[in-house]
């Protein structure tokens, strides 16, 4: 009634619709209908986990095709110079994007099922929380959605009592019947893809790629692109930050918001075993961070996510074992190797005995010590964040918890210490907006994470993580 998806149904005509309620026997369905479409396979080491292999022409976020509609390109991107590229974003005007939908979206759907899926963003009812609602004609993205979203009938009651909502509209833009086959079983349309945001009226609209931050729209296009802009109008932050707690030997407990771009370790600080005797870490969430200051001044975080989509090639018993025990049941893989044993494999994990035959990201053979990589280096899981065993008790606060320091850190391959502390706060904002790190494998290869790039400017960077820390206090 509310949610009807209306709009979506008229412009991308699917043969059916399916409004998500987020049971476990829906999910189950999903899944099996994903195996039988040879999208996902089971893998049976472990309890409740599946294997996704993608076009290999889909396998990161798409910047150079991600863009912000807004009436005045001011108010996406600072203007560049003449004949300079703006590297900090890319603007799309109204009537272009206008051009670039009818191009794309009408009857993108044509034989395909439409999930509509009500999420929240946040625990459901929490002052902080965000609402949204996904269509989208990918069954792995509901399934996804799943984990990294509270979603289903809860978020529809809350719908029902007229809350906000952030409207998300994906197609994976390969209407059947097919004109060419899919690669991999994995519908994708990668010349076609565009993952836009409205922020004035708090739409996306993502078409062409099925993968991770292009389609799981709750994650970087709502949480921190389209909520940046909610945030700038209400007076809160949506950042790219970890969060975790530490807890000192003699008992104290601190929260930390740490921002890094994507792959350079935010993951494995958020759950990190900590070396230094008597000191605990416990994790609130490892990628995004709405902050927002009390009634008291005090500044308070939520993790507005429900699960990890953690990068899985370096993760291992030794760099995050909090991480590996996390995901070993409930988990979707996608595009990492594969053991004859039903299990997965990655660049970073102990190399397995000698008679087990290894599956690569393209579903081929795979030899130890072969010039090509097993898993694909933006390889992920994707597990429920409630698995995590060091996860805090605090994670689900409605209120968030209170913030006393950010760390803001990147790959660096020369010239900065390792680890620097700002004089106070406004040599902390300097030189936290002068940061740079290098590009990483979560984007296209010669790309430098987005939201990272906003706050920084110019150096080349790689090899060792530097950080730098902000204390409030
Ligand atoms: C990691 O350690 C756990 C607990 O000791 C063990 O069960 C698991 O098999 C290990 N995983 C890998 C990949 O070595």
């Amino acid at each position: 009634r509310v949610v009807s998806g209306r709009g979506a149904v008229e412009e991308c005509k699917p043969t059916n619709v399916h409004v998500v309620t987020g049971t476990p026997e829906e999910t189950a369905n999903i899944l099996a209908g994903l195996e039988r479409d040879g999208m996902v396979k089971k893998l049976p080491k472990y309890e409740n986990c599946w294997l996704a292999r993608t076009d290999p022409k889909d396998v990161a976020r798409v910047e150079s095709k991600t863009v912000i509609v807004t009436k005045k390109k001011r108010d996406t991107i600072p203007i560049p110079a003449a004949g300079v590229k703006s590297q900090l974003g890319s603007w799309m005007s109204e009537s272009d994007w206008q051009k670039a939908r009818e191009e794309r979206f009408p009857g993108s759907m044509a034989g395909r099922t439409m999930y509509v899926i009500p999420f929240s963003m946040g625990p459901v009812g929490s002052a902080l929380t965000k609402y949204g609602v996904q269509v989208t004609d990918s069954p792995y993205v509901v399934a996804s959605m799943g984990i990294m979203t509270r979603m289903g009938t809860p978020v529809l009651n809350k719908l029902a009592e007229g809350v906000e909502f952030v409207r998300c509209q994906h197609s994976v833009g390969r209407p059947l019947p097919l004109k060419a086959p899919l690669v991999n079983s994995w519908p994708c349309n990668p010349e076609k893809v565009l993952i836009s945001h409205l922020p004035d009226t708090r739409q996306i609209l993502s078409f062409g790629s099925g993968y991770g931050g292009n389609s799981l729209l709750g994650k970087k296009c709502f949480a921190l692109r389209i909520a940046s802009r909610i945030a700038k109008d209400e007076g809160w932050l949506a950042e790219h930050m970890l969060i975790l707690g530490i807890t000192s030997p003699q008992g104290v407990k601190r929260y930390i918001a740490a921002a890094f771009p994507s792959a350079c370790g935010k993951t494995n600080l958020a759950m990190m075993k900590p070396a230094l005797p008597g000191w605990k870490v416990e994790c609130v969430g490892d990628d995004i961070a709405w902050m927002k200051f009390d009634s008291q001044g005090k500044l308070r975080a939520i993790n507005p996510e429900n699960g990890f989509f953690g990068v899985a090639p370096g993760t291992s018993n030794k760099t995050n074992p909090y991480a590996m025990a996390t995901i070993v049941k409930n988990t979707v893989f996608t595009n990492v190797g594969e053991t004859s044993d039903g299990g997965v494999w990655w660049e970073g994990l102990d190399p397995p005995p000698a008679d087990m035959a290894l599956t690569d990201w393209h579903g081929k053979t795979w030899k130890q010590g072969s010039s090509t990589l097993c898993a694909h280096p933006n390889s992920r899981f994707c597990a429920p964040a409630a698995q995590c065993p060091i996860i805090d008790p605090q994670w689900e606060s409605e209120e968030g918890v209170p913030i006393d320091a950010i760390i803001f850190g990147g790959r660096r391959p020369e010239g900065v210490p390792l680890v620097y502390e700002s004089l106070n706060w406004q040599h902390g904002v300097f030189i936290g907006a002068a940061m740079r790190s290098e590009a990483t494998a979560a984007a296209e290869h010669k790309g430098t994470d987005p939201h990272m790039f906003l706050r920084c400017s110019s150096v080349k960077l790689s090899g060792a993580v530097s950080l730098l820390l902000l204390f409030f206090t």
